[in-house]
């Protein structure tokens, strides 16, 4: 989607820049609701907030946590928060059922399983045991949602020498390769000289014209080699989005109070949405929680935005305030849960692409003129990158000429519908970002 899109865009521009050091903040996303994970403990705490739960996550280096919403014991020994030094691998094979806990994970794209390997405080890793060329090994990691390893720092160039050597493997490619045969390069995009850590072996890198791509040894250094040959790689998992499973906790969600609704209502809201009758009720249950004085006896209340926007998954969200309105009946962003319900049925992953795509063009067309146009890409770019990534004008002017380069078929300097859903086509991540979990 437009959003990947000018991510990537702003990868590749920032990839020629200067020596600016990315502070990306590591980011946990929920992925299961009444499941813990009984993977290693790095910390633990008792935090009631799970932002403080996380903010320690980050400190701690933590891959994933587990967090009690609605901490309630006193047991000596048992903590609300708890941060974990790896994250499960597709499957969850560590998680166990347990009401109290959600479990959140800086992965929320499927891990594989095999041959994946967790580095406590650095990251999840996947060997691939194929020889491959250069380019054949980075179009592998891609496709599992990777890229070739970052060994700049000798905390690193350790620990993955010491898979390379678990796995009986002389050397693996990774992620430095000479640019336009001068300087090297991570494949992050900075130049290798804007770090300072170094590993060559004796020697190297070789001043061979042809030796651009790098290796890692199992004897903790690095060799230059050529791109041509093949070798094993070693490829990175890189921690996002969208979230993995959308399965809700409906068991006990069912199970608290009698339903507010009439079995016809119920229906109608099955009929007119993409959920379940059981997923309607939970998705109340939701809307309740936001405020349970309003609610509590009357089902239909209008909440004001400010509420709206205190549901977690929408707290994070750069869009948030532009989603409430573009769902609000009054256009105000204040929701009745009849809007809430068909937000989140659209961003539920049963709404087909089309559906999201319309929405999405209504978010992004900030001053709903029906055309994305040079300012609203502005303010998607400005919304997108955060305050964090300070871009210059040159920069933010730079990708919104980028995005309509590549999409404003008609050169009309601005996007339609028509061309906003083609860009959209040609994504198929789109359907999967475009989420909001219940
Ligand atoms: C909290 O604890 C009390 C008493 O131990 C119990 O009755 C209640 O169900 C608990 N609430 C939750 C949400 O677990
Ligand atoms: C955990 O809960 C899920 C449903 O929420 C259920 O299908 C599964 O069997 C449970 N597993 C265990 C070990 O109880
Ligand atoms: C996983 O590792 C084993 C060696 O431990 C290797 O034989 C196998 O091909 C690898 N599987 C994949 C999918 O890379
Ligand atoms: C990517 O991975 C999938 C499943 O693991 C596999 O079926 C597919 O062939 C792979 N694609 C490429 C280009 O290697
Ligand atoms: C490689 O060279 C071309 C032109 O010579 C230049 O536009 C490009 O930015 C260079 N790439 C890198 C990564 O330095
Ligand atoms: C790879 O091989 C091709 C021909 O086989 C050659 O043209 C190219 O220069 C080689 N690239 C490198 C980096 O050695
Ligand atoms: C890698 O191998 C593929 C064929 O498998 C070839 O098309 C490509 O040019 C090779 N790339 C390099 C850099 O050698």
């Amino acid at each position: 989607m437009l959003i990947i899109l000018l991510l990537s865009i702003s990868l590749i521009t920032s990839a020629n820049l200067k020596c600016e050091t990315s502070t990306n903040v590591p980011k946990y996303h929920l992925i299961e609701k009444c499941r813990r994970s009984t993977l290693g403990v790095a910390a633990r705490a008792k935090f009631l907030s799970l932002t403080s739960c996380k903010r320690l996550g980050i400190e701690k280096k933590a891959l994933a946590l587990n967090f009690s919403p609605n901490w309630n014991s006193t047991g000596e020994g048992e903590y609300p928060c708890e941060v974990l030094k790896c994250a499960e691998a597709e499957g969850g094979l560590s998680l166990v059922n347990d009401t109290r806990f959600d479990y959140y994970s800086l992965y929320a794209n499927p891990i594989p399983t095999v041959n994946t390997t967790c580095v406590p405080g650095i990251g999840m890793f996947n060997l691939l045991f194929q020889k491959l060329n250069y380019t054949n090994a980075l179009i592998e990691c891609r496709n599992l949602s990777g890229t070739l390893a970052d060994v700049t720092s000798e905390q690193r160039t350790d620990a993955l020498a010491q898979v390379l050597t678990g796995a009986s493997i002389t050397s693996a490619f990774i992620g430095v390769k000479k640019e336009n045969g001068t300087v090297f390069h991570i494949l992050s995009g900075h130049r290798l000289d804007c770090t300072a850590y170094r590993a060559w072996a004796p020697n190297h890198p070789r001043r061979n014209p042809y030796h651009q791509c790098v290796l890692l040894t199992k004897q903790h250094t690095w060799r230059t080699t050529n791109c041509n040959h093949t070798y094993p790689a070693l490829c990175e998992l890189i921690p996002r989005g969208p979230y993995k499973r959308v399965k809700s906790c409906t068991a006990v969600a069912m199970g608290q109070g009698r339903s507010q609704f009439t079995e016809e209502e119920l229906q109608d809201y099955e009929d007119l949405t993409y959920f379940t009758k059981s997923e309607v009720l939970y998705a109340h249950q939701k809307f309740k929680e936001l405020a349970p004085e309003k609610v509590g006896h009357n089902k239909n209340a209008k909440l004001p935005m400010a509420k709206i926007l205190q549901y977690p998954e929408l707290r994070v969200n750069p869009f948030r305030d532009r989603i409430c309105k573009v769902f609000s009946s009054s256009n105000d962003g204040d929701c009745t849960f009849e809007d809430f319900l068909d937000m989140m049925s659209v961003f539920s992953r049963n709404a087909p692409k089309s559906v999201k795509a319309e929405h999405a063009f209504r978010i992004f067309d900030f001053d709903g003129d029906d055309m994305i146009g040079v300012s609203d890409l502005r303010e998607v770019v400005e919304r997108l990158c955060g305050p964090e990534l300070k871009l210059s004008e040159s920069e933010i002017q730079g990708l919104i000429q980028n995005v309509l380069q590549e999409a404003d078929l008609d050169d009309d300097g601005a996007l339609s519908f028509a061309e906003f859903e083609h860009i959209i086509d040609k994504s198929s991540d789109f359907s999967h970002s475009f989420r909001i979990r219940l």
